[in-house]
């Protein structure tokens, strides 16, 4: 069947999810309250970089499929709506603030004249989708005949467009077997290809994404925590989780130690976890979330502290390059990016901090407009006294340590994500240092 979907809200995940509903055949319409981000798309630019996105979001506005708007009656006539607003962290707490998402559903329930599914995707408290369902059903004109599923979304930036047409598993929370069907047909060519389906009632699905971004996030301050303990004993925190990821039940994956998680999931969502937890009387089972978070925090100011031994114990007037300003590579995304905190951190105590990023510079300008930026690694790198590299971009990598020797002051580097060839800098004369390793 070809089914007419809508997607409400085009930031991150409804962009992309738009597209890779187009490219399962439906037609689409992207519906957002800001028109510039409206019109970007509209004209084939994602309003955020993601590899190989904006080339397909062309293609099926071209051909017809895809349509971007403001105007949420455009949506009034799809068979499936999938809510993709933001949850974004309270400006008072730690607590997710649900206003778009509640003013996204009640826009769209109030132009459903029809039967039809509402399928939330966004990361939501648990027990919000019920609440959300009761609106649905009391704004919609056609009442009872719209029913909310939720579905959460996995995807990582950088590999948006694959995790969606290919993602690891699907999970429908649902309270009718005709939710469970649509959702189903709707999926099928992502089915086909031996992805599993986990249904499950609501509150479980809402949980799922939670859990599944607490777990991950432990599991990165977990190592983090064993890169404290190898700095006290002189042991490698990159042997052992070389050693540690054999074990199966362990896994290598997500064993990275260095400056820690960024980004706009999951430093916010456990937050939300642990806020939620203390609504529903359980803050205890989540406590060790609070200790999670602070570990990760103290590894920017660890690195801020290496930095400032590297040059003799204060960075004022001291020239420092910062490799990195996303949170991530292969992405322009700064929110609660690592190696800008650690770049804002040592700026405020005196030192002039030149920033490089392939992507993610006008982002950083914006909101650390008191950092200097250079439009490559060398103009970076120039008569810097040390060299901090916190994303760990390709091109960073692939620097050659003889090269941008030549262009710094003084030779000390500080790899924030344990991943230069500690050798190769050694060999061409650097002071090099890192996170967890001797
Ligand atoms: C994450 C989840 O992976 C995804 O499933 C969810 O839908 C949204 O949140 P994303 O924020 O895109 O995705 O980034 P991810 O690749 O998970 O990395 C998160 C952060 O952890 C980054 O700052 C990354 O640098 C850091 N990280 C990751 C580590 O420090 N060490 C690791 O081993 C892995």
């Amino acid at each position: 069947m070809s089914w007419h979907t809508s997607v409400i809200g085009t930031g991150y995940l409804g962009a992309v999810h738009a597209v890779g509903m187009a490219e399962l055949g439906y037609t689409v319409v992207g519906v957002d309250v800001d028109p510039v981000k409206i019109a970007a798309l509209q004209e084939g630019h994602a309003p955020f970089y993601e590899p190989d996105l904006d080339p397909l979001i062309r293609k099926h506005v071209d051909g017809g499929r895809l349509r971007f708007t403001t105007d949420i009656a455009h949506a009034a006539d799809a068979d499936v709506h999938f809510v993709c607003v933001g949850t974004p962290q309270r400006r008072d707490g730690l607590a997710a603030d649900l206003t778009f998402l509640e003013a996204a559903m009640d826009s769209l329930a109030a132009v459903l004249h029809r039967s039809c599914l509402v399928v939330g995707k966004s990361t939501i408290p648990v027990g919000t989708a019920d609440r959300l369902a009761a609106r649905l059903a009391e704004i919609a004109p056609a009442g009872q005949g719209v029913e909310l599923a939720w579905n959460p979304e996995f995807l990582r930036e950088g590999h948006a467009l694959a995790d969606t047409l290919h993602p690891d598993r699907l999970v429908f929370g649902v309270r009718s077997e005709r939710a469970e069907r649509t959702l189903r047909e709707v999926y099928a060519p992502v089915i086909a290809d031996d992805v599993p389906v986990v249904v499950t009632d609501i509150p479980t699905a809402e949980l799922v994404k939670a859990s599944a971004n607490a777990f991950l996030a432990t599991k990165i301050s977990f190592i983090n925590a064993m890169a404290e303990i190898c700095e006290v004993t002189g042991a490698d925190v990159s042997k052992l989780a070389e050693a540690l990821g054999y074990d199966l039940r362990i896994g290598r994956r997500f064993l990275n130690a260095g400056l820690g998680f960024g980004g706009g999931c999951l430093p916010k969502d456990i937050r939300a976890f642990i806020a939620r937890a203390g609504e529903i009387g359980a803050a205890q089972s989540l406590a060790f979330l609070a200790e999670v978070d602070a570990v990760n925090l103290r590894r920017r100011e660890r690195a801020a502290d290496i930095a400032l031994e590297m040059v003799g114990g204060s960075v004022t007037g001291k020239r420092i390059a910062v490799l990195g300003a996303a949170f991530k590579p292969d992405s322009d995304d700064v929110r609660d990016s690592p190696a800008l905190t650690v770049a804002g951190q040592l700026h405020l105590q005196g030192a002039t901090v030149t920033v490089h990023d392939p992507k993610a510079m006008d982002n950083a300008r914006r909101i650390f407009p008191t950092l200097t930026y250079a439009e490559s690694t060398i103009a970076a790198c120039r008569h810097a006294d040390v060299v901090l590299h916190l994303t760990e971009w390709s091109e960073f990598r692939e620097v050659d340590p003889a090269v941008l020797g030549e262009v710094v002051n003084r030779r000390n580097v500080v790899d924030g994500r344990n991943c230069l060839d500690a050798g190769a800098w050694r060999a061409a004369g650097w002071s090099y240092r890192s996170l967890g390793r001797p």
